[in-house]
């Protein structure tokens, strides 16, 4: 057992898939996977494992932001041996051509998170997703239908955040999106040589200000789930 988990070497899959939401990794087991056992209560941020399509898979909720997501995610890689590693997620979009459900893969992530600065100190590391990983996740969600965009995101410390200027000025750098783990993920997935990507739903629009009703939410993140877990075990 590592600091946060409370599971045994082995008990968790190479692949595994992470939802901010314990309650979402839940709901992704009971929904999508077979033969499930509970690996992880600890702190009731709740992790599971079993199959999907036959092949071994895991899913571990991670919380929120930069800090929460950083430990799971460094346990999953140093004590359990996870090389495989897809955030399920929201996210506010940027920019006007991105609308409310539609899905982002994100290839880059900028951040206002101090945590980057100081460990590269005068460095601006350049947090990015895994190839394999994004290729099958794009393939994947083309060939179910859905409305894609892979691009860059924003991964702020800050929900309610106030400062129009700052996503005025990321939007004109094409940075579509805004959420609070994936820059975490890719530099920490980095570090340790394994692959990381982000699928992220669009649930709010911080130009437009359209919101997705909860039974909008519930449809897209089967869809997107689906592309994520066909990307993780292929
Ligand atoms: N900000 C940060 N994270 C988010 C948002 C947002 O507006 N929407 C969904 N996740």
């Amino acid at each position: 057992m590592s600091v946060h988990i409370g599971a045994k070497t082995g008990d968790i899959a190479e692949s595994i898939l992470l939802p901010g939401d314990p309650l979402r990794a839940k709901y992704i087991a009971e929904n999508f996977l077979e033969d499930v056992t509970c690996y992880n209560e600890v702190r009731g941020m709740l992790g599971y494992t079993g199959t999907f399509e036959g092949k071994r898979i895991s899913v571990q909720g991670t919380g929120m932001g930069v800090p929460s997501i950083s430990i799971y995610v460094h346990e999953l890689i140093n004590s359990y041996g996870v090389k495989n590693l897809i955030r399920v997620g929201t996210c506010g979009a940027l920019k006007k051509e991105v609308n409310v459900r539609d899905v982002i893969i994100a290839m880059s992530a900028s951040t206002d998170s101090g945590v980057n600065r100081r460990y590269f100190k005068q460095l601006d590391f350049a947090p990015t997703a895994n190839f394999d990983l994004l290729k099958k996740a794009y393939d994947g969600a083309l060939e179910q239908g859905m409305n894609i965009n892979v691009g860059s995101v924003y991964t702020s410390d800050v929900f309610y955040n106030d400062d129009k200027d700052i996503v005025k000025l990321l939007a004109d750098h094409q940075v579509l999106a805004v959420e609070m783990e994936t820059s975490a993920l890719y530099t920490i997935a980095s570090r340790f040589g394994v692959n990381a990507l982000s699928v992220l739903t669009v649930s709010d629009h911080l130009i437009t200000g359209e919101e997705t009703s909860s039974q909008e939410r519930q449809e897209t993140f089967n869809d997107m789930v689906k592309v994520a877990l066909r990307a993780a075990v292929s």
